[in-house]
């Protein structure tokens, strides 16, 4: 199944009540919450305070994207909050699979997040039952919305799908930044099934039609692995 999650950094902060309405009644399947800490990336964004109001104005699954430096020292405010995943990155922490099982152990699913300079690799001890619930593979530098898809991303995609399906596992591959309706077809053709989309989703008077465009590449792609 593709899943759609539009990144609230793009959303009206003067008005996010209406702004995740019209996403949701276009179609989309998650709200993408993207947490910068300043310190791992060079920008600051929001924290668990925002998320626990918007939580009850919305029954969006809440896709929380950690890019903090200590993601296990917050995770319980997030989950607190109404995170429905917590995803942090491999790069910010020195054990990622400890930080992975103590997440797991708080009973809410664990992503894992890999930033484009990270081989695919890197996450294959992540991936196998029991393991991550996701894996998020970054399609920009993390920090900031707005930027341009990098395509050599996508083989990293590719890869990891390539991996999991070796063992028999259907895992769920995200895909994150400079994603709209004319690459969409690109992220599903190398795997992806969850596509984060912030500027092409929130910043468009018509977000249904870019949802449809989305899904009908689903439907049209099947995964060339
Ligand atoms: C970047 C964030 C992304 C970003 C996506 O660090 O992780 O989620 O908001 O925004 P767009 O779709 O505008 O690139
Ligand atoms: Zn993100």
């Amino acid at each position: 199944m593709l899943y759609i999650a539009p990144s609230l950094l793009a959303a009206d902060f003067s008005d996010l009540k209406t702004d995740i309405a019209r996403v949701e009644a276009a179609g989309a399947n998650y709200l993408h919450l993207d947490v910068m800490d300043g310190h791992f990336v060079p920008n600051i964004s929001f924290g668990a305070g925002l998320i626990s109001s918007i939580r009850r104005s919305t029954n969006l699954f809440f896709d929380v994207h950690l890019m903090i430096s200590n993601p296990l020292k917050y995770a319980d405010s997030f989950i607190k909050a109404g995170a429905d995943i917590l995803t942090f990155h491999y790069e910010a922490v020195k054990d990622p699979m400890a930080v992975m099982q103590a997440i797991k152990e708080k009973e809410i699913p664990c992503g894992i997040a890999i930033s484009p300079k990270t081989p695919a690799d890197a996450v294959y001890p992540f991936i196998g039952k029991g393991l991550a619930n996701m894996i998020l593979v970054m399609t920009v530098e993390p920090g900031f919305g707005g930027q341009s898809l990098i395509p050599e991303c996508l083989d990293k995609v590719r890869l990891i799908r390539r991996f999991a399906m070796q063992q028999g596992l259907d895992l769920n591959i995200e895909v994150d930044g400079g994603i709209n309706g004319e690459n969409a077809a690109y992220c599903i053709e190398a795997g992806a099934n969850i596509l984060v989309a912030g500027s092409a989703i929130f910043k468009t008077k018509h977000p249904r039609v870019v949802v449809q465009q989305m899904r009908e590449a689903y439907k049209n792609k099947p995964f060339l692995v």
